[in-house]
């Protein structure tokens, strides 16, 4: 049988319903698939930096390292600075663990009613550069308090970061439907993102079996509503992955339906495995949250660490239960987090 380590944390809001209620289905799945899990909690986050002043202890990063995976939900809560949570927890794993893929898939669940009036399937993943780009945190604000006041964010694009982001992509869709889209703006972004645009282009001709095109982010955002069956890999920038992502969740049906995530290919570090959405804190403590993204990224962790006959057997139990009508609140269901939990459970 094999173990695996496995650092949780919950972070903040919701997390501390679904992290354990998405544990509890990968701890169940491990007793029939025969692997067992490790874990040990963190209690990094908001309500950590209220006691101690920052989002994780000095060697907080350190001790992480020692784990196969991060099962983690979010972090950030009202009352807290909220340009803390992504620049002191999340950027800072993301970057420091070299976790340049961020792997966000769309598909639609069965049983649950989509937005979209159309009802041709879609299924693509999502690719976000999550290492550079818009998300850098370079700039500054001069004189924010005098009418000449400006603030300024730089973004950086580098060969390295676009060439390695762009290889996952196309590998992923070699395993697909062998098609790449590639989101851009370089229409207007005429540095950065026409050096994207190149770069890519460049990778692309080392594929030529993949097929490949390109899309501006505008018209992407209008094709996730009124085209989504054209997508397969959809390779975009770490800050319109962000947007196109949480639009993904849209049109599954819910933002509590996304799975994602943050991974280190080369596995040189832990990957750490989040749904899409952020901490809820308009629902957090009455166990109504979806906590389905949380259990699709517990099934991309599984499927990173290779127990992939554990991973579809969870997403097929998953299927199981929304066609059941085991629905939560956000999906105009009745059901609790807990109770999802267990209705998957009980579909292994
Ligand atoms: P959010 O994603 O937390 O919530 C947006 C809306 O979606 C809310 O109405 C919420 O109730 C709903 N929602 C989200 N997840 C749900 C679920 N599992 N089930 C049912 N409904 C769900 O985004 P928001 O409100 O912009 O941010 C809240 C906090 O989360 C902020 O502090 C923000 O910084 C943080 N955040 C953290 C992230 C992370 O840790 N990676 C990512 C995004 C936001
Ligand atoms: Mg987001």
């Amino acid at each position: 049988m094999t173990n695996y380590k496995i650092a949780v944390i919950p972070g903040d809001g919701i997390g501390h319903e679904i992290v354990p209620a998405g544990l509890e289905v990968l701890l169940a799945a491990g007793k029939k698939y025969g692997y067992s899990l490790d874990t040990e909690n963190f209690s990094y986050g908001a309500g950590y930096y209220l006691k101690h002043g920052k989002f994780m202890p000095e060697d907080g990063l350190e001790k992480l390292k020692a784990f196969d995976a991060v099962f983690f939900g979010s972090v950030g809560l009202p009352g807290v600075d909220d340009t803390l949570p992504a620049k002191d927890y999340t950027f800072k794993v993301r970057t420091s663990f070299q976790q340049y893929v961020n792997y966000r898939p769309v598909r639609v669940y069965p049983g649950v009613t989509s937005p979209l009036r159309s009802t041709t399937p879609f299924d693509f993943v999502v690719v976000r550069e999550n290492t550079e780009g818009e998300f850098v945190q370079i700039g500054n604000q001069y004189l924010p308090d005098e009418e000449n006041g400006m603030g300024v964010d730089t973004s950086i694009f580098t060969r390295k970061g676009i060439e390695r982001i762009a290889h996952y992509a196309f590998q992923l869709a070699r395993k697909r439907r062998k098609k790449v889209t590639h989101v851009t703006k370089s229409n207007t972004l005429i540095n950065s993102l026409s050096y994207w645009d190149r770069v890519i282009k460049e990778v692309a001709a080392q594929y030529p079996d993949v097929a490949h095109d390109q899309m501006y982010i505008d018209n992407a955002s209008a094709s996730f509503v009124l085209k989504p069956e054209v997508f397969d890999v959809v390779l975009t920038t770490n800050l319109f992955g962000d947007i196109l992502s949480d639009l993904g969740g849209a049109i599954m049906g819910s933002l509590g339906l996304g799975g994602a995530g943050n991974i280190n290919p080369e596995k040189d570090f832990p990957s750490m495995f989040e749904p899409i959405h952020g901490s809820a804190p308009d629902i957090a403590g009455q166990n109504i949250a979806n906590p389905l993204g949380q259990i699709w990224s517990g099934v991309l962790m599984l499927e990173h660490l290779g127990e992939h006959e554990a991973a579809a057997g969870i997403m097929a139990a998953v299927d199981r239960t929304t066609t059941g009508g085991v629905l939560s609140a956000d999906l105009g269901g009745t059901a609790k987090t807990d109770e999802i939990a267990q209705a998957v459970i009980a579909n292994l």
